[in-house]
């Protein structure tokens, strides 16, 4: 039955199938953009995930068929920004910052399936998560400057690390669409492949992450998103604090066992 304050209509589905979740943005007729609402229902999910150990891993997509998330809702932040900077800056950017940086931090991997339009916040999930697949028929922009303001889901500091200082301030300044093709090229997105192979590119992806012991994915991820902000000392420090971690699990273990005895390992996720 619907009740005011809960939602008919979920703003994220989830389902799982074969220990791989699929989160689904779910504003088709808006396409897909991130109201507070979306952002809260994804968090979440997150914390569902999190602490689920069936789940290993995450495909995270859009409803609809036009786009993956045209980014921030900008009638609802409009409201915060006329509110003052501190309503705007608590409402609007913690809140996507905070959502970026829970995908980008997530110990189990984080594919972005990008499904069609990708601007401004769906961009800047898209830099965030750990991996992305984009079909054919997806497009990015980074259109923010056209209103009048800078990214604020980390729009700014993301993708200059990804593709470089000059690729991103050109993309940043211009607010310019940008292809599938483009967003492989500097680095965005790990493939493009047609539309119709997505879901299964990106859970093909994810089957042959979670395969692998569940600690040592979740070492990996820490290591490298921890160590990319870092000097390489630094860097060196927390791969070797993770590997420290992996020692005393029954997962390396076996994961040594199994190589010297020429066998499939089998992992327990401890
Ligand atoms: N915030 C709020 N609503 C949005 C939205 C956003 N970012 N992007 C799209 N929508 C809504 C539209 O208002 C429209 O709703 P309506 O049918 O109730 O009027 C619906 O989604 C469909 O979008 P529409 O603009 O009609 O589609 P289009 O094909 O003409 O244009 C875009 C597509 C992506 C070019 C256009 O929607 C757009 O510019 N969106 C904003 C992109 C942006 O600046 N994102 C960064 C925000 S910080």
């Amino acid at each position: 039955m619907h009740t005011p304050d809960r939602p008919a209509v979920a703003p994220v589905l989830a389902s799982v199938d074969d220990g791989i979740a699929r989160l689904t943005l779910n504003r088709p007729d808006k396409l897909n953009a991130l109201n507070y609402a979306t952002i809260d229902a994804l968090m979440a999910r997150l914390d569902a995930i999190e602490t689920d150990p069936a789940v290993r891993a995450v495909v995270l997509t859009g409803a609809g068929d036009r786009a993956f998330s045209a980014g921030g809702d900008i009638r609802e932040f409009s409201g915060s920004v006329a509110r003052g900077v501190a309503a705007a800056t608590q409402e609007f950017v913690r809140r996507g910052q905070a959502m970026t940086a829970r995908i980008e931090a997530f110990p189990k991997p984080i594919i972005v399936a990008v499904n069609g339009l990708a601007f401004g916040g769906g961009c800047e999930i898209t830099e965030a998560a750990h991996l992305a697949i984009a079909s054919e028929r997806a497009l990015f922009a980074k259109p923010e400057i056209r209103l009048g303001m800078p990214p604020t889901f980390g729009g700014t500091q993301r993708l200059s690390r990804l593709a470089g200082r000059k690729r991103a301030l050109a993309l940043l300044l211009t607010g310019e669409r940008f292809s599938p093709a483009q967003a492989l090229e500097m680095g965005l997105v790990n493939a493009v492949v047609p539309h119709d192979e997505l879901i299964p590119a990106a859970s093909d992806l994810a089957r042959r992450i979670v395969r692998h012991a569940p600690l040592a994915v979740s070492a990996v991820i820490t290591a490298v998103t921890r160590g990319l902000n870092m000097g390489i000392a630094e860097g060196l420090q927390v791969e070797s604090e993770q590997f420290a971690r992996m020692v005393p699990t029954a997962d390396l273990a076996e994961g040594l066992a199994a190589w010297i005895d020429g066998r499939e390992p089998l992992y327990q996720g401890r």
